[in-house]
């Protein structure tokens, strides 16, 4: 076990707590903990803490942490923030493993360094700390509800993560209300020590616990994140619902808890690399967890829908696509299942219309048949009211149905219409069924459940090719390395090219000409056209400057373009030192894409690819994956962007050489992998040819850390 699991189990399976400023003042959060530690059952020690001494809940009132008799693994800090480093300095003497500082006032107002400190001298003291800034913890497991939430939670397979503390606190009471049993629940705060990734490494573990879910305001060591989500989600699913989309919203979250939310489209290409499932809102995730923690796994994609109503069928046929159901088309078996089922008029193509005179008999033997038929792995079932549906009798028969299949094949229901039937869903609902009034809740639930299982029958990441392709790393460094002692944090043209031509990068042979004489011999050396570009680390942006010619076809095209690069950059930036001018073979014409790799904030290394000119400026079509990225990875990347199709080829066009693409996205990756002075790379453009004849990288932009 490792040390960060042996301490994660102190937090949720605790032997024995100290609440530190436990106080009998039924006014008072410490009050409260306690009072939910005890009537959550918990069977370990408990001690409370306070210089006035005394007894609460029967329980001796330790006046200083020191005076314990026996061991403290978990400790929960309940004092004003100015008392806060004491008491964790108290844990430290007294060998505590991990500590929950429920205190406000640190990082997300602004008094980060003392939060710094308290973390240093405690993991420089092999003690974790959970918050600041947090309302506690629950744990089935213990069971102990070290929390100031409500004390009624009811145990179950759903784990959440919330780092909103408020919000976390009020899905106790919404999961009791909406009957969700808690596996645990744990409010991580300001995350100042352990954050999401030191939990999911507890809950994969954690047999008490099917679903995890996790509410999420800004990424704090991303890159820890997406290793851990990568193994959680092959086991048990992991939804995430995060806050801060929008520029509103990430602003409100950064002055919440003190973390960036960072860019959305970053995030959520992410999340789906590594497998967790996104949902929307929270009610959305909650109907998730709800269906995942009590439902078996489809045995395969077939999924069929049947309904009385056309309407609510096709409804319900746009929402599998977005949401990914997959639906069984095999017409001649769905013709076997319900064709003598069915009155003439209705259709056995899949959604399966049983008609508007459909009653519950007619439901039943239609759903039998189709939980029967060894083709059909999952069910959707939908209804309108109508005069024939029996609304007396319909719940009866929808809860059978339920109990009868629910153990061998999902399934989820959705009935729409009058009063009778918002009391039948909501009766149902209430027993466990998953039944909703609206058509998308009902699929969506269901695509949950299949992107579950995609994940866990997808392979496990191949680095095979990856790590066949190398890259010159010590080159790479020195390049950047020679760089820095010249105290810029940026490469110039030639320098980048060089250092893509080490990575493998296909770039066009190029080379400094420091007169217009040596300019001359190395066009006609390379072969015309030619390309120059002026050569000065005092002009970045070469085209405003007018130090860029381009297509040069002879030799006195070249002395034309060398004096008026010259003279345009002279008279753009009369003190810039020209070093030279760049003479560069001038690229052949193709499809033009883009490749960024770069250090996010909130992720670490990440990787971006797009298809460049107004495909990126306009349309933003880009795609963004965390590094390392395996070669399937970074197919997933290069198909995910809408104008993938123009590399299929389009209009007789030729497919373009992807795999040479591909190739190249991993190069770069592996350059800012390779070198941590390197903070953005942007090759742009990347010219795909014809399949079999490669890429070849135009310009690359390299920029380095400033430190
Ligand atoms: N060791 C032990 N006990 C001590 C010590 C000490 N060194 N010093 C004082 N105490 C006692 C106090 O005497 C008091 O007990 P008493 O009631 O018997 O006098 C008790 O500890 C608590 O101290 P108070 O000064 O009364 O502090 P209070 O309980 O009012 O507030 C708290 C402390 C809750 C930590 C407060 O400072 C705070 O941060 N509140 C916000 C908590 C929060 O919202 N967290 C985020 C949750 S997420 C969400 O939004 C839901």
């Amino acid at each position: 076990m490792t040390k960060n699991l042996e301490q994660m189990k102190c937090l949720f399976e605790p032997q024995s707590v100290a609440l530190i400023g436990a106080s009998g003042n039924p006014g008072k959060i410490s009050y409260n903990i306690l009072s939910n530690i005890v009537a959550s059952g918990y069977k370990g020690k408990v001690y409370p803490i306070n210089p006035k001494g005394g007894e609460i809940f029967g329980y001796t009132v330790y006046t200083k942490l020191e005076d314990i008799p026996g061991p403290v693994d978990h400790a929960i800090i309940v004092v004003p923030a100015q008392m806060v480093f004491d008491s964790v300095k108290e844990c430290a003497a007294k060998k505590v493993q991990v500590i929950q500082i429920i205190t406000s006032g640190f990082s997300e107002v602004g008094n980060t360094e003392e939060e710094k400190q308290i973390v240093k001298y405690a993991r420089e003291h092999d003690m974790r700390i959970l918050g600041p800034n947090i309302f506690g913890t629950y744990s089935a497991t213990a069971p102990i509800n070290s929390t100031f939430g409500p004390a009624d939670i009811m145990p179950g397979g759903v784990a959440i993560l919330t780092q909103s503390g408020a919000l976390g606190a009020a899905m106790i009471g919404k999961t009791k209300a909406e009957n969700i049993g808690l596996s645990t629940i744990v409010s991580i705060g300001n995350k100042a020590d352990i954050d999401e990734a030191d939990l999911l490494e507890y809950l994969m573990y954690s047999d008490q616990t099917k679903v995890i879910f996790m509410y999420i305001e800004g990424v704090k060591q991303g890159d820890r994140l997406v290793k851990k989500l990568k193994e959680v989600t092959k086991v048990k699913p992991v939804i995430v619902v995060k806050s801060g989309r929008s520029k509103r919203g990430a602003m409100a979250a950064a002055s919440h808890t003190g973390s960036l939310a960072g860019a959305d489209g970053v995030f959520d290409a992410i999340m789906k690399q590594c497998g967790a499932i996104r949902a929307e809102t929270v009610q959305e995730s909650l109907n998730w967890c709800k269906f995942l923690s009590n439902t078996s796994l489809p045995k395969g994609p077939n999924t069929v829908i049947v309904t009385n109503g056309g309407g609510i069928g096709v409804l319900a046929a746009d929402a599998c696509e977005k949401y990914g159901v997959p639906l069984y088309d095999d017409l001649e078996t769905l013709k076997g299942i319900f064709a003598d089922k069915i009155p003439s008029y209705g259709t056995t193509k899949n959604p399966v219309d049983i008609t508007g005179g459909a009653n519950p008999a007619g439901y039943e033997k239609c759903l039998r048949a189709a939980f029967e038929n060894p083709e059909v792995h999952s069910v959707i079932c939908l209804g309108c009211e109508t005069a024939m549906i029996d609304v007396e009798n319909l719940p009866g028969m929808l809860e059978k149905i339920y109990h009868d299949y629910k153990d061998t094949k999902p399934m989820s229901f959705s009935f729409f219409g009058g009063d009778a039937i918002e009391k039948m869903v909501s009766d149902l609902r209430a027993k466990g069924i998953p039944i909703f009034n609206e058509t998308y809740d009902c699929v969506s639930i269901m695509g949950a459940l299949y992107k579950n299982l995609h994940n866990i029958n997808e392979p496990a990441e191949d680095f095979s090719f990856v790590d066949s392709i190398k890259v010159d790393e010590v080159r790479i460094n020195e390049i950047v390395n020679k760089v820095k002692a010249d105290g810029r944090t940026f490469l110039l043209a030639h320098e980048s090219a060089e250092l893509m031509r080490a990575a493998g990068v296909s770039m066009p042979i190029s080379k400094v000409a420091h007169t217009l004489e040596e300019a001359v011999d190395l066009a006609t050396g390379m072969g015309f056209p030619v390309v120059m570009k002026v050569v000065s680390k005092d002009i970045i942006h070469k085209s405003d400057a007018g130090g860029v010619a381009l297509n040069l076809e002879n030799r006195d095209e070249v002395i034309d373009a060398w004096e008026a690069i010259m003279h345009n950059c002279r008279k753009y930036n009369p003190n810039a030192k020209i070093t030279g001018i760049e003479v560069c073979e001038m690229v052949k014409s193709g499809t033009e894409t883009i490749i960024g790799a770069r250090q996010d904030s909130s992720f670490g290394p990440t990787i971006m690819f797009g298809l460049g000119g107004i495909y990126v400026e306009v349309m933003k079509d880009v795609s963004f994956a965390a590094l390392p990225i395996s070669k399937k990875a970074a197919m997933n990347l290069v198909e995910s962007i809408k104008s993938y199709p123009l590399l299929l080829g389009v209009r007789g066009e030729a497919k373009k050489d992807i795999n040479a693409v591909l190739e190249t996205i991993i190069r770069v990756g592996k350059v800012l992998l390779c070198c941590d002075k390197i903070t953005d790379i942007e090759v742009n453009p990347l010219v795909a040819y014809e399949e079999g004849n490669g890429a070849k990288a135009v310009d690359a932009r390299i920029l380095l850390t400033k430190d």
